[in-house]
């Protein structure tokens, strides 16, 4: 199955923000992320908005506490309909078990569960002092990666320019869900390791995540569309 898509991360502080920056898109319903911040502001209810409204929703909670409490949580997002949730794959696996077993509705359907590996703002020396982990960072992301392939999970969020690893690590079907992503000509932001939407195809992502780029758009909707065109989904 072709998974492939633009998911235009909704980084607003309100729902009514949000829905405004929505309507813009009149019978087009984008693929949209829903961060935490978010998610606190506007509660549970935007969710089941979005969802009611025919968008697809990747839910950026990143959910990390004891295997029974991730459990539990993760009914209740299953719960929303939504379609992507993730959660720390340090975790640990009993943790991203349980998660999946919260996940799975009565029906047997559940949304896909992806695994944060290392967050791109710890980097070597936070990770050698603060975490007191030696590795290189990057064994760490690959061997976390292998950690949510082996508990069951479906995916990770990582780095475009790491999707070919991870796809090596765990196998071309573990999806690889990826931010990072600007024009060729477009304004980095604080994001240091940037792709463009062509170059995350070749490099294999399946998702890419996309929100300034879009959302600060004279015409979002034209971005999302150029967008959508360069990564080959349309
Ligand atoms: O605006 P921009 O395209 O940089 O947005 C990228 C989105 O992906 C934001 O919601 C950001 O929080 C999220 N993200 C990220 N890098 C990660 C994980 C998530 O940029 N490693």
């Amino acid at each position: 199955m072709d998974n492939r898509d633009v998911i235009i991360a909704c980084d607003f502080a309100s729902a009514e923000e949000t829905l405004r920056f929505l309507d813009r898109f009149g019978d087009e319903r984008p693929f949209v992320k829903i961060g935490m911040e978010l998610y606190y502001a506007a509660g549970p209810e935007i969710v089941r908005t979005l969802k009611a409204r025919g968008h697809k929703v990747f839910l950026d909670l990143k959910l990390h506490d004891i295997p029974n409490t991730v459990k539990k949580a993760m009914r209740v997002l299953s719960g929303l309909g939504a379609d992507i949730v993730n959660l720390h794959a340090a975790g640990t696996r009993a943790m991203m078990e349980a998660a999946l077993e919260g996940l799975t509705r009565p029906d047997g359907t559940r949304p896909l569960l992806i695994a944060v590996t290392q967050l791109t703002s710890t980097d070597q020396t936070a990770l050698e002092q603060e975490l007191l982990i030696d590795r290189p960072i990057d064994e760490v992301v690959i061997s976390y990666a292998k950690n949510a392939a082996a508990a069951g999970l479906d995916g990770v969020v990582c780095s475009p320019l790491e999707a070919g690893k991870v796809h090596s690590a765990c196998g071309g079907s573990f999806l690889t869900v990826t931010p990072g992503v600007r024009f060729a000509e477009g304004d980095k932001g604080d994001q240091k390791r940037v792709t463009t939407p062509a170059q995350a195809r070749e490099l294999g992502s399946d998702y890419i995540v996309v929100g300034r780029p879009i959302t600060a758009a004279d015409d979002p909707v034209a971005a999302w569309k150029r967008c959508r065109q360069e990564f080959g989904v349309c």
